[in-house]
């Protein structure tokens, strides 16, 4: 997939910031699941009680966000549970990539524990305002939510041992740039440990053009091959795909309804390939070792012998 050009990324981040902060505005407020979430893409998916939604709904185990304030749950956009994947250990680094109302980053900070830190980034202002609410409502210090785009990560290099997303990198236009941006502040011997929608072959050209569908988590969706050949040129390694969840025709016909696009004909065409997914990858614990002949040598170098 080619980047987006200037004018259509910063439209994309316009209207991505309008629905999501709108979103987090109704569950501060009280008001709860996003209406128009349910039977439509308004966002990705509606919220974890609405079970209507085939994207967003039931994403966790049962049991699993009980301890967490309503408002996080509510407030689940996501597509998967990249915290199962992601097998995170006590004294760890994690870095959730869009972490909207701080859902994912909640139950990291439990897994990595008081030695360890979860870090949660989002670039609209009221999503982040919801989270910070959530973690001082769950009592929870060993988190932080950072202000700034998934294409320029407000961190250190080397800094972080786990990225986890939950169904944002399809929402970037310059895809390239988050992962080499993920490669870039995860510590050698990180892990990529990803949710996201992902497509089967290619979506037709009205999906692509639709703005409600970009925002909605399907337009933007790469395809399994993509996501590996992005990794790997990245510099990733053992970089997969699994497909958790295949959304069928009503499915499809439920978040192509009010899109501008033909719902009926397109769900048809759709149907069983798109899905939500597992994506995986490691950066390498040793950095690679240039061969000899393409070094430059100094004094105190020994590949010259
Ligand atoms: C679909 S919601 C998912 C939120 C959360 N991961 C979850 O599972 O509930 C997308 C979130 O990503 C944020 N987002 C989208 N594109 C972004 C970008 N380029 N940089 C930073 N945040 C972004 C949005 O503001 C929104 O909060």
């Amino acid at each position: 997939m080619t980047p987006l050009s200037t004018q259509q990324s910063d439209d994309l981040t316009a209207a991505v910031k309008e629905k999501y902060g709108a979103a987090a505005r109704r569950v501060l407020s009280g008001e709860g699941v996003p209406a128009e979430c349910c039977g439509s893409s308004g966002c990705c998916g509606g919220a974890a009680t609405a079970s209507c939604d085939p994207i967003s709904s039931n994403l966790y185990v049962s049991g699993e966000t009980d301890a967490l304030p309503e408002a996080a749950v509510l407030a689940s956009l996501g597509c998967g549970n990249p915290t199962a994947l992601a097998e995170l250990r006590e004294g760890e680094v994690a870095l959730d990539l869009g972490s909207g109302g701080g859902i994912d980053v909640l139950l990291s900070a439990r897994r990595v524990g008081p030695t360890g830190k979860a870090y949660g980034l989002d670039m609209t202002d009221d999503m982040l305002a919801l989270a910070r609410k959530n973690a001082a409502d769950a009592g929870v210090t060993n988190v932080e939510f950072l202000r700034g785009r998934i294409e320029e990560i407000p961190l250190p290099s080397n800094s972080v041992d786990v990225i986890i997303s939950n169904c944002v990198v399809n929402l970037s236009g310059d895809k390239q740039r988050v992962i080499a941006e993920a490669f870039r502040v995860l510590k050698p011997g990180g892990r990529f440990a990803v949710s996201d929608v992902v497509v089967q072959g290619e979506l037709p050209p009205d999906v692509k053009r639709s703005m409600e569908l970009w925002v909605g988590c399907v337009a933007g969706a790469l395809s399994d091959a993509e996501f590996v050949k992005l990794l790997s040129d990245a510099g990733f390694e053992n970089a997969s795909v699994e497909v958790t969840r295949t959304y069928e025709v009503e499915d499809a016909r439920a978040f192509l309804v009010n899109t501008g696009v033909d719902a009926d004909r397109i769900a048809r065409d759709v149907a069983g390939r798109i899905g939500a997914a597992f994506i995986r990858a490691t950066k390498s614990a040793v950095a690679p070792v240039k061969p000899k002949s393409s070094r430059t040598c100094g004094c105190a170098d020994d590949c010259c012998t």
